[in-house]
């Protein structure tokens, strides 16, 4: 029997599990739902639960994806890669979501997948670091080739006998880029603009109840600088580490939001309401009235967290944006008209949403160590967070915070803070980043330790080895431990985990593989190991028993 999730949802009406936490739209598109409510699974079900043997993988610095007993892996795409007769596959995969074309088949849909960064190294060819000012050396057409290369791809792909394939040419395949024209969501201009040129530093992202992508413009000051302010108010630019401004001198202030892209068409728009800083991702949460609750992070050291709160059905334009204040459990409400604190510092709403970092700031909002990823728990409702890390605060491992909204209630202005799970050697991790719970609630994430400190004698990484993909089981006899299942390839992250629709599929990405690279001819990684020998960034669909006992798709069968 094909696995289904509606048929599975409809499973669990009649179980009549209590309270889940899934939200209905992502029933049909997979990352997340939930089957169990604990303590209401039958005792058959739970003794099977807890045969799964799950073998840990032991730390490791091979240059290769190494996955654990039960684990296969194979490429879906990689960097370079035609999709389409003008079009190729951009560089540093990072966010994936995948939503099917037909919610009866769950093995053909659009694939989105973000463009993060370059490497000049490789993009453009400019070896950056022979450089101290590599501005002073890019050429146009080198700074040109880098924004092509950022930004995002939507691809249709297949599953045919377990294998995910692109469909050359189809007509969704296209590509979203640094030289894209992009609508703002607001009423007034920005920097003189209602359209921007492009989107830029793609990390993490999301999907929304309408199912459409959700990219977030992480590292936005790296690619045209930004606009800083002094005690006076005053504006300078700091100048960016790419250099792309000295050719396209496009304003830093068309940069650094959430941007929603229409699967369907390519189809942009950058939503102001949702404030300006590095966005890791962004989580939504449909009310049953249909306002819209979006969580998203600050990814900088004593940057925050923030969520928006809508005021119309399935806007993202009208509502109020809120920035955590986690140690006395207030969202505080980023609302010029309300703060007379904020209109002592900004002319207007539009510049608090522009400057939300100084304005989250004089609100009180609790500076946190690098909140990246957020995920709704589908059994608790709770909201997860990785802070991955903040050296100058000694947190070198991170960890993942837990916030419980007052009575569960998602657009509520209280909540309780606390860490569900800290990094370090005692729990087996370091540097959480990217996390995403299967179908049987599940919490899978990736790490993130830097290229630069990973595997060195003189940092505390060296236990880790490379970044690595872990688990942690909600049922069975590792409940609650971290279990390493996949090592990425030399200096490689893992980014953008996301199950497909029948949970049989886990797609991940393999970010900057090679990254530390100075010599192109004697790279530091291989990976994914073409005849060209250059490391390529790639999507992989990892597939096996072992995630489909994960979700325990078996059993889930046998009792439907
Ligand atoms: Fe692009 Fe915060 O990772
Ligand atoms: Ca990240
Ligand atoms: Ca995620
Ligand atoms: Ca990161």
């Amino acid at each position: 029997m094909t696995y289904n999730r509606r048929k599975f949802i409809s499973f669990l009406g009649k179980a009549s599990i209590g309270a889940v936490f899934v939200p209905p739209f992502l029933v049909n598109c997979s990352s997340t739902t939930s089957p169990f409510e604990k303590g209401t699974i039958s005792k058959r079900t739970l003794e099977k639960l807890k045969t799964i043997a799950l073998k840990h993988l032991a730390p490791t610095d091979r240059d290769d994806l190494v996955l654990t007993e039960g684990l296969h892996y194979h490429t879906v795409l990689k960097w370079g890669d035609k999709i389409n007769d003008k079009d190729t596959f951009g560089f540093n995969n990072d966010f994936t979501c995948f939503i099917p074309l037909d919610d009866t088949n769950p093995k053909d849909g659009l694939l989105w997948v973000n463009h993060e960064s370059v490497n000049p190294l490789f993009v453009s060819g400019f070896n950056h670091r022979e450089f101290t000012n590599p501005e002073a050396h890019r050429t146009k057409e080198q700074v040109t080739k880098e924004m092509y290369n950022v930004g995002g791809s939507i691809v249709r792909i297949k599953e045919t006998n377990g294998t995910w394939t692109i469909v050359e040419n189809d007509p969704h395949n296209r590509r979203i880029n640094g030289s894209t024209p992009i609508a703002l969501n607001w009423d007034e201009a920005i920097m003189g603009k209602n359209t921007v040129i492009g989107t830029n530093s793609n990390c993490s992202g999301g999907l929304t109840p309408w199912r459409t992508f959700i990219t977030c413009e992480e590292n936005y000051d790296d690619c045209f600088g930004e606009t800083v302010y002094d005690a006076n108010n005053n504006p300078s630019h700091r100048a960016s580490s790419y250099g792309w401004e000295k050719f396209y001198n496009y304003p830093p202030e068309h940069y650094g939001w959430v941007v929603e892209i229409d699967p369907k068409d390519g189809t942009a728009q950058k939503h102001i309401a949702l404030g300006r800083f590095a966005h890791e991702c962004c989580t939504l949460y449909e009310l049953p009235n249909k306002h819209v609750v979006a969580y998203t992070g600050d990814d900088a050291n004593d940057e925050h967290l923030y969520k928006f709160v809508s005021s119309k059905p399935r806007s993202l334009k009208e509502g109020t944006l809120y920035v955590a204040d986690t140690l006395n459990g207030k969202w505080l409400a980023l609302d010029w008209e309300t703060q007379p604190s904020l209109q002592k510092r900004f002319k207007n709403q539009t510049e608090v949403l522009i400057r939300a970092r100084e304005a989250a700031k004089i609100l009180g909002a609790t500076p946190l160590n690098r909140p990246e990823d957020i995920e709704i728990d589908p059994i608790t409702g709770n909201i997860l967070i990785t802070l991955t890390n903040n050296k100058r605060k000694n947190d070198y491992h991170g960890s993942i915070l837990k916030i419980e909204e007052h009575r569960g209630a998602f657009d509520a202005l209280t909540f309780k803070a606390s860490t569900y799970i800290a990094g370090g050697e005692e729990n087996g991790f370091s540097c959480p980043d990217n996390m995403a719970f299967d179908m049987a609630g599940n919490l899978w994430f990736t790490s993130d330790i830097s290229g630069s400190s990973m595997n060195r004698i003189d940092r505390p990484y060296m236990p880790f080895k490379n970044n690595s993909l872990f688990v942690i089981p909600r049922y069975g006899k590792d409940e609650g431990r971290v279990i390493r299942v996949a090592s990425a390839p030399t200096d490689a992250e893992l980014t953008g985990p996301w199950f497909s629709p029948d949970g049989k599929t886990l797609f991940l990405s393999v970010q900057h593989p090679g990254e530390q690279t100075k010599d192109i001819l004697n790279p530091t990684s291989k990976f994914p190991f073409d005849d060209d020998e250059i490391p390529k960034p790639t999507v992989v669909a990892i597939t096996g028993a072992l995630i489909e006992k994960m979700n325990n798709l078996q059993l889930l069968e046998a009792n439907v």
